[in-house]
């Protein structure tokens, strides 16, 4: 028998490469390839007929126009999932649920599970939740511990895509069918080990056509690792219609949902929950809950309305701007992209001449979220410039606009449910970009003293010119320490 034919293939991206390498030559990952079998045999060509044409049935084309029908969607009653789905999951569809270790896409898939069982503010959905992880009892033990233990969800612990398929695959099967993890299936009909690229991608490919084919809903799985990909499937995410992803810094309680693609509704749609010990509780105000701990009058600290998807969120942006200490400054940030960060710090430099170059610098986005707008840069500015200067931003004002490279502050998009947003939580003020156009004319919310800025040097001014102020006060933070 001819030795099988095997490939070396990158767990990350799904290159795949004659010869074992310690780098990925096509995503740069390291130690990310791994032997596989591939099947042998060069794949057959379609063929002609005698006419010269290509054999097989034609399609029908249609044009664009025409009845489409609304999807229906398979509600749950938790709002803060259904909303990332776009409204509740769609017949037919996959989704991908992903994640780091013990963040909770268990816990939270469970109770969605229950909640569509239940059907307390829906219609009853049929559910399964398929563990290759964990056993029947652990399950068990955190359903007890939800209060889910009398949902009717129907409970299977297996690894083999062949009993599930064979188990789901029937007129009267389940509405929604949960695979926790896509990771621990494996397909008899393939050499390589679970966990591996192609066993994860032809699993998933399994079980997303029997999805299609019998109308029920699959939500698989899948790990996260160190460096944010969904462990080896990077493939499975154009595979599947809908990808979230389940985030949160291990030590805050609050979880975020985030919708990366989206097929059937919005991306970059969030859905805020917060751990507790029973189990994942929405949180239907999360400006509320992020900025439940700030305190007024401390410099260094700036709130920014920003917007999460359809919702405007309010979290605070605080910032450190430390005397330098030897060689390289220090920049650390957490929750906000670095390089944004050192463009507003050469903005700031070179058009307003503050010097902050040099300094240590460290920007933290309070209640761990991850803000990805560029409408962020006004709010990280008015908190450098705050800390430089120990000026606190003037109280109950929130912040938005995004920063050009001369220093103009531009316009960002939905000023309105911003500004909406922080009236709505008591906020009295705000500084914005200057509005141009048709937007110029429109009322502001009525309750907020609005400041419309066009450079960032007006923001500069607002905190007055004390750099020398700073200086003394900087110093001697220095010879405290
Ligand atoms: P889990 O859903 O198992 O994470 P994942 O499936 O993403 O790996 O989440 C487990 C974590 O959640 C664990 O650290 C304990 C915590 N937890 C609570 O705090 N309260 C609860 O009610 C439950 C069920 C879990
Ligand atoms: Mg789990």
């Amino acid at each position: 028998m001819a030795k099988p034919q095997t490939r070396f293939v990158c767990q990350q991206c799904g290159g795949s490469f004659p010869k074992w390498a310690g780098r990925c030559d096509a995503c740069g990952g390291w130690n990310t390839l791994v032997e596989e079998v591939i099947r042998s045999g060069p794949p057959k060509s379609l063929g002609k007929s005698v006419l010269g044409k290509t054999k097989g049935p034609r399609l029908t084309f249609s044009s664009l126009i025409g009845e489409a029908q609304e999807m229906p969607r398979r509600v749950s009653g938790i709002g803060e999932f259904d909303r990332v789905c776009g409204g509740g999951m769609v017949p037919g569809s996959a989704l991908l649920v992903g994640g780091d270790p013990g963040i909770g896409k268990s816990t939270l898939l469970l109770q969605v599970l229950a909640a569509l069982g239940l059907g307390e503010r829906s219609a009853k959905f049929r559910c399964a939740y398929i563990s290759g992880e964990e056993s029947l009892d652990q399950v068990r033990l955190r359903a007890a511990r939800l209060r889910v233990e009398r949902a009717p969800v129907e409970l299977a612990a297996s690894t083999s895509i062949r009993d599930i398929a064979a188990s789901i695959d029937s007129a009267d099967g389940p509405d929604v069918v949960v695979i926790d993890s896509i990771q621990t299936m494996y397909l008899d009909t393939l050499d390589s080990a679970p966990g591996t690229v192609s066993q994860v991608r032809a699993a998933a490919q399994e079980l997303i056509r029997l999805a299609k084919e019998r109308g029920f809903c699959v939500v698989l799985v899948g790990h996260v690792t160190k460096e944010g990909v969904i462990a080896g499937p990077r493939v499975l995410e154009h595979m599947v219609d809908t990808v979230l992803y389940f985030e949160g810094e291990r030590g805050h309680q609050f979880r975020i949902l985030r919708a990366v693609k989206n097929r059937y509704g919005p991306t970059d749609e969030i859905g805020v929950f917060e751990m507790t010990d029973r189990g994942l509780a929405e949180v239907p105000n999360p400006s509320a809950l992020f900025l439940a701990d700030r305190r007024n009058e401390v410099n260094g600290a700036a709130v920014f309305a920003g917007m999460e998807g359809t919702r405007p969120v309010l979290v605070e942006i605080q910032a450190l701007v430390a005397p330098p200490s030897y060689g390289t400054p220090r920049r650390a940030v957490i929750g906000w992209d670095g390089n944004r960060l050192a463009m507003v710090l050469a903005v700031l430099e070179a058009r307003c001449g503050l010097q902050i170059g040099a300094r240590d610098i460290y920007l933290n986005v309070a209640g761990g979220l991850r803000i990805t707008e560029p409408a962020a840069d006004l709010a990280v500015a008015s908190a450098l410039v705050s800390s430089l200067t120990l000026r606190p931003v003037p109280p109950d004002t929130v912040v938005f606009g995004e920063v050009g490279l001369s220093g103009e502050i531009r316009q960002v998009s939905q000023a309105e449910a911003r500004l909406k947003e922080a009236a709505k939580l008591g906020f009295s003020a705000a500084l914005m970009p200057r509005r141009r156009g048709r937007g110029a004319a429109r009322e502001l919310e009525p309750g907020l003293a609005v400041r419309e800025l066009q450079h960032l040097r007006q923001l500069v001014a607002i905190f007055g010119d004390a750099p020398q102020g700073s200086e003394r006060a900087l110093s001697s933070a220095g010879a405290r320490s």
